[in-house]
């Protein structure tokens, strides 16, 4: 039998659906080449937005309709729970976030319709990837319990659990063992790492650069592990970013310079409303922070306009501390109300042209901003890890430098292996690329 895995919503879906891929292949199915020659498609789903969660739907409808086995996977299963099966009639199987180490199990039963919203065969699904590949996400925080009030997440992915590091570190290296030279790891609120459960201080031991928070222990421990060449991390909070971690960013030459820290709003009125837990001048201090030993650390963020209440004024507070940060890139999302949020409970005021007409503002801003910044950059030299043929010119190639901006330059397809490392000289700049050419060694 043959199956595909179609993904929507973040990196954390994404890491998922190499599980669910992996646990497929190790049970004896096969991954098919496309989804018309798929025995069974399973649409991995998000919900954090109305109109995420509406897409996944709508393609396991066409599923259904076409004749596959359907399975809906993820966040938006765990919010409908039973009612999925009315949303979607003919829906084979559906599985929460927590459940997806039982599809294999789902799959070879056959028993249809079935649902599972439990926990059980998350350690098998935590711990399963697909060979091949020069990078990898490695969960290591799973849930969140932060509760910001627009945020369905805590609901569908379950309290924050960090896994042990010896975990963690036995993981990547047996990836790195097998070629991976980037690593991702991920949690909803990454730098939380070992500060709920037991695992700290305990599990990630100190090291000899004398760390006492768990995140940069753990950091420390993944450094050190031959093969990994670069350490990413998402995402983050502003309180999370302490004096050790910057300093871990500083010390450890394989972590990434560049933190997605997701701001949401600039005023403070709307953030104590989401429950943030931080202040527009802490959120600055964060950013001026990580960037007060290397100016081009790359900044990211997520913005939401149109929060219940969201004024003009909140809103050019946005803008204006969009502007102070100079983000290097930004995702703009218009507010959409999920129901048993606290903001669900007050009135979705701002008019869906009002959203519109913000979210045009701040993406224009963002085009002149990234430009700016990455102007900046014009006659630098930057590491860059291939990752292919340019998407945009077929005579190109791309790839990212530690700050994870893109980076193309002209190369003939297949004159280097994904993940291979070049040095690249950047003449010129766009908002979300730089473009460049490669340093021929002397
Ligand atoms: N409405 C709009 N955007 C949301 N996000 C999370 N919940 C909502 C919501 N209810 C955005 C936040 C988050 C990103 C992943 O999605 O900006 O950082
Ligand atoms: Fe990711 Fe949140 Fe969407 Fe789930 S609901 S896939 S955690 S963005």
């Amino acid at each position: 039998m043959k199956f595909r895995v179609h993904t929507y919503g973040c990196q954390m879906n994404v890491r998922d659906s190499e599980a669910i891929e992996a646990l497929m292949i190790a049970a004896g199915f096969e991954k098919s080449a496309g989804e018309d020659d798929a025995d069974v498609v399973i649409v991995n789903s998000c919900t954090v937005r109305e109109k995420a969660e509406e897409k996944a739907i709508g393609k396991a409808g066409n599923l259904v309709a076409a004749g596959k086995i359907a399975g809906l996977a993820g966040c938006a299963v765990q919010r409908l729970g039973e009612k999925v099966f009315k949303r979607l009639p003919g829906l084979d199987f559906a599985v929460g976030p927590r459940a997806i180490g039982l599809i294999p199990k789902i799959v070879a039963d056959g028993r249809y319709p079935r649902l599972e919203l439990g926990d059980e065969g998350m350690g098998a699904a935590l711990s399963s990837h697909v060979e091949g590949g020069w990078r990898s996400f490695v969960t290591v925080l799973a849930g969140c319990d932060n509760r910001c009030s627009y945020c369905i997440v805590p609901d569908v992915r379950g309290h924050e659990y960090s896994r042990p590091a010896a975990e963690i570190v036995a993981e990547i290296s047996a990836l790195a063992r097998r070629g991976v030279k980037e690593v991702c790891l991920l949690g909803q609120s990454v730098l939380r790492y070992g500060r709920r459960n037991a695992a700290w201080p305990a599990d990630a031991p100190s090291g000899p650069a004398g760390f006492s928070e768990p995140f940069p222990r753990l950091l420390e421990a993944v450094s050190a592990i031959d093969g990994i060449e670069r350490i990413r991390f998402t995402s983050a909070y502003p309180k999370g970013c302490t004096a050790e971690l910057v300093r871990a960013f500083r010390e450890f030459p394989k972590v990434c310079r560049h933190l997605h820290l997701p701001v949401q709003s600039g005023s403070d009125r709307v953030l104590a409303s989401m429950g943030r837990g931080y202040t527009r001048a802490e959120y600055l201090e964060a950013v001026a922070a990580l960037r007060s030993f290397d100016p081009e650390f790359a900044v990211t963020t997520d913005v939401i306009v149109g929060y219940p209440g969201e004024t003009e004024e909140d809103f050019e507070a946005t803008r204006s501390l969009m502007d102070e940060a100079g983000f290097d890139n930004s995702f703009i999302f218009k507010y959409s109300p999920r129901p048993g949020t606290r903001s669900a409970a007050m009135p979705d005021d701002v008019p869906k042209e009002e959203k519109e007409r913000r979210d045009q503002v701040l993406l224009a801003d963002q085009e002149r901003r990234g430009l700016e910044r990455n102007s900046r950059l014009c006659g630098t030299v930057r590491r860059v890890l291939c990752e292919g043929r340019s998407k945009r010119n077929a005579g190109r190639l791309s790839g990212r430098d530690s700050g994870n901006r893109i980076v193309v330059w002209d190369g003939e397809p297949g004159s280097m292996r994904d993940g291979e490392a070049v040095d690249v000289r950047i003449t010129g700049a766009l908002a979300q690329t730089l473009v460049g050419e490669a340093v021929t060694p002397a």
